[in-house]
């Protein structure tokens, strides 16, 4: 069976009440286009208004802790997202990595405590620039996943997101071929690490600079199942553009 697309909005530290007008307008268009899967992955205080205002909409984390509970300041754990009735979160994001010192061991255990809460899961890898030019990229996104998967999973239920650090924010985006070049490696890996069953179920999300212009091409570019996308995420007029090319594929 095809894999369906996914297209995922991540808020990052951006949005206040007032921005649930946005969300409730994308899950609308959402259902326009209902070949394709959505979720928004907003700031913790906004996880469970979002869901009030839009029942059955796909809201998750960006991040969450490895354990279930316990003395860490400031933390959320993974049944406290399910709880509040989050259905996914994102784990290992490049800003978690590099800004709070996540290592792929972290990235693991936070995976398999998010699947354990029931939580679906991206699992967010990529490469910084230096890496990408000298031309490491692939050797680098492979060990990160063969530091960072879960030993064991469902496969429907985690998805990982390629997003090369340097194309995050910054306009830049790879050449389609290096993205599929990437995306057909990670998915050898998945075979490889998970067996082939597991990686033709497993969706490979595109992440860095998605648009309403790039996106037709990103999305259809080979082994590219979907879009984590963040700026671009946080209005409907910017965010439903890359939900309509996701679903003319
Ligand atoms: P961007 O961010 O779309 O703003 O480049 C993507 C991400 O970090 O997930």
């Amino acid at each position: 069976m095809a894999r369906r697309k996914y297209i995922v909005g991540n808020w990052k530290m951006n949005g206040l009440l007032a921005a649930l007008g946005e969300a409730a307008a994308i899950f609308a268009a959402a259902k326009d286009h209902a070949g394709v899967d959505v979720a928004l992955c907003p700031p913790f205080t906004l996880i469970r208004p979002m869901i009030a205002a839009v029942p059955g909409a796909a809201v998750g984390g960006q991040d969450c802790h490895a354990a279930a509970s316990g003395a860490f300041t400031g933390s959320v754990a993974a049944p406290m997202l399910a709880d509040i009735g989050a259905t996914l979160t994102i784990v290992g994001h490049s800003e978690r990595r590099e800004g709070f010192g996540e290592s792929d061991a972290d990235v693991q255990a936070k995976a398999e405590a998010a699947l354990g809460a029931g939580l679906d899961v991206i699992l967010c890898v990529g490469e910084p620039r230096e890496v990408r030019e000298s031309g490491e990229a692939v050797d680098y996104v492979l060990a990160q996943i063969a530091g960072s998967l879960p030993a064991d999973f469902d496969a429907a239920r985690l998805a990982i997101a390629y997003e090369p650090i340097w194309a995050i924010g910054t306009g830049l985006v790879p050449t389609v071929g290096d993205v599929a070049a990437m995306h057909g490696a990670i998915r050898a890996k998945l075979a490889e690490q998970a067996g082939e069953g597991a990686a033709r179920t497993m969706r490979i999300l595109y992440g860095g600079s998605v648009n309403g212009d790039n996106a037709a091409e990103l999305l259809g570019a080979g082994d590219v199942d979907g879009a984590l996308v963040g700026g671009a995420s946080l209005t409907a007029v910017k965010f439903v553009p890359i939900i309509a090319a996701g679903a003319a594929l």
